[in-house]
């Protein structure tokens, strides 16, 4: 019956895996609904370090159930991978099912991707190049290839044959880049398919029979709201829906089912990739964030650019969210600050000051933070449990943060373990 999403709030890589892997020990079903292998999560037990790109973070509990829903684009290559890594580490992919809807990403994607980035020139995107953007173009499209089709060789070949002739006209003629061999593609994903195979089923089927059961669902989210394709910075976005409502979408159930919605922010704010970015820093402190924070990312080992604590883009997510509570990670990165800043609004150019995200990059130009300043801390709290245990200005950074916001914090990170949290 409980069926709890869990979201970015930010520009992702805000600790979703953590929160994301305490909460899928009290569940049966963890299911994942869009995006692919451009998501990075990292779980941390016992000094143990799992990243996991497209296998939901479920799966390090041996009883539970771990979808793959339709909405998500699944690079068959890298997913083999990712399964052998586990299996290697002694770890049970046994129950995890993938929807036979979900697009694959084809080599032509992940080749087009680079290209199509290298033409931008110095207005690229700044993308993980794992060929996400163009699979999604194709399913909209409506040429794309999926899973149902990978695990069926006559399908496959067809398909790729079709397909695969105008990518490499594309491929060729307008970027100048290298065809691909379709007979060797298909010789290729005819055997990631028969790998598949016995992983497919119907991911809507199992989630609507799961909740009926009474079963404990988790949506667990990829990248975040300000990556959104149509709520987030475009076109400095992901090319999917990282929102609430996108889990019933890309999993194939009714919106009545979800019963909790939890967002995930930092106690400060980072971004991987190019676009706006309002509260950056481009100093020594945000220097020292980035080194304590281990800001590096987990995809692509890129720096991630960090700033303040920006309550009008986490305001922004919890309205397009509909969140019933924030879980803040990474608080104990800010210990040895003097001061700590939150960006509680904008001033246009124009001297008025905003409290809302604005919709498009053009009216957020020339927007600049207006800052309310906290004392810092200098405890050690990555031992605190409760929420008393935190000094007291990290309880009034906590408390100002949800005002400003307009949610309950519920979880405070202290460190990447998962033991590392505090629940109220
Ligand atoms: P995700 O994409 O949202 O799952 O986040 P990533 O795994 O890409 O990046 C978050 C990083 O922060 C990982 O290295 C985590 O191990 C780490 N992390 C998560 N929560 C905390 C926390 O509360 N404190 C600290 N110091 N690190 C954390
Ligand atoms: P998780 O789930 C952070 C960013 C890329 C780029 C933009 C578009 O780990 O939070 P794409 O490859 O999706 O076409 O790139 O989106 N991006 C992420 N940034 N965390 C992620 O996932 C991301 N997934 C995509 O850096 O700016
Ligand atoms: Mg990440």
């Amino acid at each position: 019956m409980p069926a709890n999403i869990v979201i970015g709030t930010q520009w992702g890589d805000e600790g979703k895996g953590k929160i994301i892997d305490i909460i899928s020990s009290r569940a049966d079903v963890v299911v994942r609904s869009q995006g692919g292998n451009n998501a990075g999560h990292t779980v941390v037990n016992n000094g143990e370090v799992y990243k996991l790109h497209l296998i939901p973070s479920g799966i390090l509990y041996k009883d539970t159930l771990c979808l793959i829903g339709a909405g998500v684009v699944l690079d068959p290559k890298d997913f083999i991978g990712e399964l052998d890594g586990l299996e290697g580490r002694g770890i049970s992919t046994a129950n995890l099912k993938i929807d036979p809807r979900a697009h694959v990403v084809m080599p032509w994607h992940i080749a087009l991707d680079g290209l199509s980035e290298a033409f931008r020139g110095g207005k690229d995107i700044g993308t993980t190049k794992r060929g996400i953007g163009p699979a999604y173009m194709d399913k909209y499209e409506r040429c794309g290839i999926r899973v149902y089709d990978l695990v069926h060789p006559e399908v496959l070949a067809e398909k790729i044959q079709s397909t695969g002739k105008l990518k490499n006209k594309i491929i060729t003629e307008v970027y100048g880049g290298e065809a691909f061999d379709l007979d060797a593609v298909t010789a290729e994903y005819t055997e990631y398919g028969k790998r598949l195979l016995p992983f497919v089923d119907d991911v809507s089927v199992l989630t609507f029979e799961a909740d009926k059961a009474g079963k404990t669902i988790m949506f667990e989210g990829a990248q975040a709201t300000l990556l959104d394709i149509d709520f987030g910075t475009y076109p400095y976005v992901t090319s999917s829906h990282p929102l609430s409502a996108g889990v019933c979408i890309g999993t194939g159930v009714g919106p009545k089912i979800i019963t909790n919605i939890i967002g995930v922010a930092k106690a400060y704010t980072t971004r991987v990739g190019k676009g706006p970015f309002p509260t950056e820093l481009d100093d020594e402190i945000g220097e020292q964030i980035r080194n304590v924070g281990g800001e590096f990312g987990t995809t692509t080992g890129r720096p991630r650019r960090t700033g303040w604590f920006d309550a009008v883009i986490v305001r922004h997510s919890v309205r397009v969210n509909g969140l019933d509570s924030l879980a803040i990670n990474k608080l104990d990165t800010l210990a040895n600050l003097d001061t700590l800043k939150i960006c509680t609004a904008y001033k246009m150019p124009d001297g008025r000051v905003i409290e809302n995200f604005p919709p498009t990059l053009e009216e957020l130009e020339g927007c600049t933070p207006v800052y309310e300043e906290f004392p810092g801390f200098t405890e050690d709290i990555s031992g605190c449990r409760s929420f008393d245990e935190l000094p007291e200005n990290c309880k009034k950074y906590i408390a100002r943060l949800e005002e400003l916001v307009g949610c309950p914090v519920s979880m405070v990170g202290v460190g990447p373990d998962r033991s590392q949290i505090i629940e109220r």
